[in-house]
């Protein structure tokens, strides 16, 4: 039994030589250690064997399977550093060529305007709120102290959705959606789109704005004049002139626009000013204690400033862009310069 065994481990180890695959090689062990392989039908004779003899055997058997095992698991390593060597040298890496180049993507202009714009207020302590862009006739006119028959409700400037639904024509109904859902002190702005009648150079159909407004007690036009001018001047840079001329607006009173000296002319007059050296930049007042009546805010105690800037102006003065329509084209073209 013992040169059964023998002769067993050197045909196992002959065959091997031959084999050039993994898989042939394990089946190869099959053929010898498995459960019907070649090894356990030598050991099936064990019981022919007298008492003495079967220790010596049992040990050249386990010798027998060690060898073949570890020759077996030689030769599949063996086979396996090839495969890899030669992947590798196959797919071999030219570490000098270029690296492909990420394109960078931007912010829109408009995305950039609004970023700084939010950025700026929250610096003056002003916290972020939203409102829907789809707007009922109540929060869009009716409780900003625009009566039904304003102009501003004409439907030539207003997308009607039904009788009394809007697309908001501006950005101020989120002073009341906000009054109504927290009481003073109050200190907003509030970015977003919005939607009017309106298409040509200076207007599109959809544009941003950003509503600022801020209520507590003892708040002042000052307090407007002064937060407006830090804004402007954070915006455009701190030599630009403000001017604020009286004006008209159902929501504040008094009311005011702001105009900020040319940015293209520094004042001197050109094309873009018209020649006055002055631009409109935003709409501002003391916010009409009529509003606090439909929100029950108490009149006796507090007042409040708001303001209403377009962004697609700001964008426009900024980067000096003279044709509203550029920034809604997407071409990447002119919009790679920003
Ligand atoms: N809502 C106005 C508009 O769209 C802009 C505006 C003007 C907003 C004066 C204000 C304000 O809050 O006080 O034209």
């Amino acid at each position: 039994m013992i040169d059964d065994l023998k002769q067993l481990n050197e045909s196992a180890l002959n065959k091997l030589k031959e084999l050039n695959s993994i898989d042939e090689i394990l089946n190869l062990k099959i053929e010898y250690l498995g459960k019907k392989g070649h090894l356990t039908s030598v050991l099936r004779n064990m019981s022919k064997v007298s008492k003495e003899m079967r220790p010596e055997i049992g040990k050249v058997a386990n010798e027998v399977k060690k060898s073949v095992e570890a020759s077996i698991d030689a030769a599949v390593e063996t086979i396996k550093d090839a495969d890899k060597n030669k992947s590798l040298s196959e797919k071999l890496i030219d570490v000098t060529l270029p690296g492909r180049r990420g394109q960078l993507g931007r912010l829109h202009p408009i995305t950039a305007v609004i970023e700084e714009i939010k950025d700026t207020f929250q610096r003056f302590g002003f916290e972020i709120e939203e409102g829907p862009e789809i707007e009922t006739d109540y929060y869009n006119f009716e409780a900003l102290n625009i009566p039904k028959d304003h102009p501003a409700r004409d439907m030539q400037d207003t997308f009607y959705i039904s009788k009394d639904q809007v697309l908001r024509t501006h950005t101020s109904p989120v002073q009341i959606r906000t009054f109504e859902k927290q009481d003073p002190p109050v200190k907003i702005i509030a970015p977003g789109r919005v939607y009017r009648c309106d298409s040509d150079v200076t207007h599109s159909p959809m544009f941003h704005q950003v509503e600022g407004f801020l209520v507590d007690t003892d708040v002042t036009f000052g307090d407007l004049k002064g937060i407006l001018v830090a804004f402007i001047h954070q915006m455009f840079g701190d030599k630009i002139g403000v001017r604020f001329r009286p004006s008209y607006f159902p929501f504040t009173e008094p009311s005011a626009e702001v105009d900020m000296q040319c940015v293209i002319c520094m004042g001197k007059g050109c094309r873009v000013c018209s020649k006055t050296g002055w631009l409109e930049i935003l709409g501002c007042g003391m916010i009409n204690p009529a509003l606090f009546e439909y929100v029950k805010y108490d009149t006796e105690k507090y007042t409040g400033f708001a303001f209403g800037m377009g962004v697609e102006r700001i964008a426009m003065l900024k980067y000096q862009i003279n044709d509203i329509r550029l920034l809604f084209e997407n071409n990447m073209r002119f919009l790679r310069q920003f």
